[in-house]
C-alpha cells in the first residue's frame, strides 16, 4: 500500500472521503463535493439520518460526469472534541465501508475544523494511522476466499496544507503502526508454529532494524537460576526462550534504560491443572504481553527514539506431559525466593518473576513495566474496556494513565495491599503462586511485587481483557490479535524519557 501527503487538488479516480461536523455541517471540501454531485450529498444526509456523529459514513456514488467512483462523508463529531483519534477513527470507518469491495484508491480531503484543538499536519497523520491500522489483515493461513479478506487498496492519499509537515509527523506514526502489526501478527500466529523458538527467531530478525537481540536457551536460564521460568516449560517438548531487545537511542550512551518485560506464554493449557476446552480456546495469545513488548521494541528503533530501552520476554509452552511440573511443587526462582506452585495454571507469573528479577539486576532501569495476560479476573472486572494497571509508583501510574488515554489504550488502576499480600503465605514456602477465591487479579499482581526491588518504579498492565478480541469491537482493529500495548508504551517513552 503506498501512502502519501499532498496539498489539495482535484481527485480523478478512486474514492473520494470528506468530513462533516455534527449538526451536520458540511466542512467545506464536503460542501464542494456536494457541488459536483449535484446535491446528491444535501439530499442524502436526513434520508440517511446522518447527523455527523463520529463513526457515520455516508456514501454516494459518483453521478455520470465524474470520474471517482464513490464519495464517503464521514462524521467527525463537534469541532472541539476532534482530536488524533478521532481523525483516526473517521478515517478507519471510511476504510472499513470499503472492505470487501474493490476500490484500489482513497483520497481524504478532511478540512481541519476550525475550533479544533489538533494541527492539520497531525490530523493528516493521524488518518493515515487510522486507514492503515484498518487495513490490517491475517490471510497467512487462508487459500480460499481471500478476495473478500482482504483489502485491495493501493493507495492512499492525505491532503493537507502542509504535506512536509505531515510526511514528517507519519515517519513516528508508521513506525507505531508496523509495531503494531508485528504484535497483532504474533498474537494471531496459531501456537503450532509459533513456539517459544520461533519468536525467538521472529525476535532475532529484528537486528537489521538496529536492536541488540540476545536469546537464552534453557541451559543459560538454569545458570542464572530461573527455577520459576524453567519450571513452567518443563512440561513441553519445546524448549523455553528467554529474549532480551536493547534499544540505545539515548543521547547520554550510558543513560539507565526504561526497561519492559513481558509473559510469552506461547500456549496456556494450564499444566497439569488442565483448563477446560472452552478455557484453553484462545490461550495461542498468551504472549501478548510479549507481542507488545516486541511491537514497542520495534517502533522504538525503527522511529529511532532517543532512549535506552529494553525488551525482556519470557517464552514458555505450559504443557501437561509426564515431566510437568505438579500442583504442590516447590522451585526457586532467580531472586532466590521459593514458590509453592498449587495451580500449575498460575503460571505466568511464574515466568514473570524471573525475568522481572533478570531486567533489574543486569540493566539497573530508570522502571520496569510488565504486560501480561495474567488474569481471567480482570476481564471480569473491566472487561475489554481497559487494561487493569497496578503499580507501587504514583507518578509511573499517572504517566500510564495519561498515555493510554491520548492514544485509545486506557487503563484503570487497581489497589496492591499487605492485606492482599497475605494471601500469598505458604505453608512450606515463601510463597505459593495463588491466593484466595477472590481479588484473583491484585493477587497475581501481589505475587510479581514481590520480585520488584523496592527502588525500582514498577507497573504491572494485566491485558488479559484487550490483548485479542472476539467480535470487531474496536473500530480501528479489524483482527483477533489487538497489538494492544505497543501504542501505549510508545507514547509514554516519547512524552517523558526521550533525550
Ligand atoms: N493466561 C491465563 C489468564 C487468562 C484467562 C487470559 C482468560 C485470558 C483469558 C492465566 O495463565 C491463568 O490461567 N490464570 C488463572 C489464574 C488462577 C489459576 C489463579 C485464571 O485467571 O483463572
Ligand atoms: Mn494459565
Ligand atoms: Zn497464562
Amino acid at each position: 500500500m503506498q501512502l502519501s501527503f499532498a496539498a489539495p487538488s482535484a481527485v480523478n479516480s478512486g474514492t473520494w472521503v470528506v468530513g462533516a461536523l455534527e449538526g451536520p455541517t458540511l466542512l467545506p471540501a464536503a460542501a464542494k463535493a456536494d457541488k459536483a454531485t449535484g446535491g446528491a450529498i444535501g439530499r442524502g444526509l436526513p434520508v440517511n439520518r446522518f447527523t455527523g456523529k463520529p463513526g457515520q459514513v455516508l456514501e454516494v456514488l459518483a453521478p455520470a460526469g465524474l470520474r471517482i467512483s464513490r464519495i464517503l462523508v464521514v462524521g467527525l463529531g463537534k469541532p472541539e472534541n476532534f482530536d488524533a483519534n478521532g481523525a483516526e477513527a473517521a478515517a478507519a470507518a471510511a476504510v472499513g465501508r470499503l472492505k470487501g469491495t474493490t476500490e484500489a484508491q482513497i483520497a481524504f480531503e478532511i478540512d481541519t475544523p476550525k475550533g479544533g484543538k489538533v494541527k492539520g499536519a497531525q490530523i493528516a497523520a493521524h488518518l493515515a494511522m487510522g486507514a492503515k491500522l484498518k487495513t490490517y489483515a491475517f490471510n497467512h493461513y487462508r487459500t480460499k476466499d481471500l478476495a473478500e479478506h482482504e483489502s485491495k487498496l493501493q493507495k492512499v492519499t492525505v491532503f493537507t496544507a502542509d504535506p512536509a509537515a505531515a510526511k514528517k509527523a507519519w515517519e513516528a506514526c508508521d513506525a507505531v503502526v508496523e509495531g503494531m502489526f508485528l504484535a497483532r501478527d504474533l498474537v494471531n500466529e496459531p501456537p503450532n508454529v509459533l513456539s517459544p523458538v520461533e519468536f525467538g527467531r521472529r525476535a532475532k530478525a529484528l537486528a537489521k532494524l538496529g536492536l541488540k537481540v540476545e536469546v537464552l536457551g534453557e541451559a543459560q536460564m538454569k545458570k542464572l537460576g530461573m527455577g520459576a521460568l524453567l519450571g513452567v516449560g518443563q512440561g513441553s517438548e519445546r524448549e523455553s526462550q528467554l529474549v532480551v531487545l536493547q534499544w540505545n537511542g539515548a543521547r547520554k550512551k550510558a543513560a539507565s534504560p526504561v526497561a519492559f518485560v513481558g509473559k510469552g506464554v506461547c500456549f496456556d493449557s494450564g499444566g497439569l491443572s488442565l483448563k477446560t476446552g472452552q478455557g484453553m480456546m484462545g490461550m495461542k495469545g498468551d504472549m501478548g504481553g510479549a507481542a507488545a513488548v516486541t511491537g514497542a521494541m520495534r517502533a522504538l528503533a525503527v522511529r529511532k527514539a532517543k532512549v535506552n530501552a529494553v525488551g525482556v520476554i519470557g517464552l514458555v509452552e505450559n504443557m501437561p506431559d509426564g515431566k510437568a511440573q505438579r500442583p504442590d511443587d516447590v522451585v526457586k526462582s532467580m531472586s532466590g525466593q521459593t514458590v509453592e506452585v498449587l495451580n500449575t495454571d498460575a503460571e505466568g507469573r511464574l515466568v514473570l518473576a524471573d525475568a522481572l528479577w533478570y531486567a533489574q539486576t543486569r540493566f539497573k532501569p530508570r522502571f520496569v513495566i510488565d504486560l501480561a495476560t495474567l488474569t481471567g479476573a480482570i476481564l471480569v472486572a473491566l472487561g475489554g474496556e481497559h487494561a487493569g494497571l497496578f503499580s507501587n509508583d504514583d507518578k509511573l501510574s499517572e504517566r500510564l494513565s495519561d498515555a493510554g488515554k491520548a492514544v485509545g489504550e486506557p487503563v484503570w488502576r487497581l489497589p496492591l495491599g499487605k492485606g492482599y499480600d497475605k494471601l500469598l503465605r505458604s505453608k512450606i514456602a515463601d510463597m505459593k503462586n495463588i491466593g484466595g477465591p477472590s481479588a484473583g487479579s491484585i493477587t497475581a499482581a501481589q505475587f510479581l511485587q514481590r520480585f520488584v526491588q523496592e527502588k525500582t518504579p514498577w507497573a504491572h498492565l494485566d491485558i488479559a481483557g484487550v490483548a485479542w478480541q472476539d467480535n470487531e469491537q474496536k473500530p480501528l482493529i479489524p483482527s483477533w490479535g489487538t497489538g494492544w500495548g505497543v501504542r501505549i508504551l510508545d507514547r509514554l517513552v516519547k512524552d517523558h524519557y526521550e533525550g
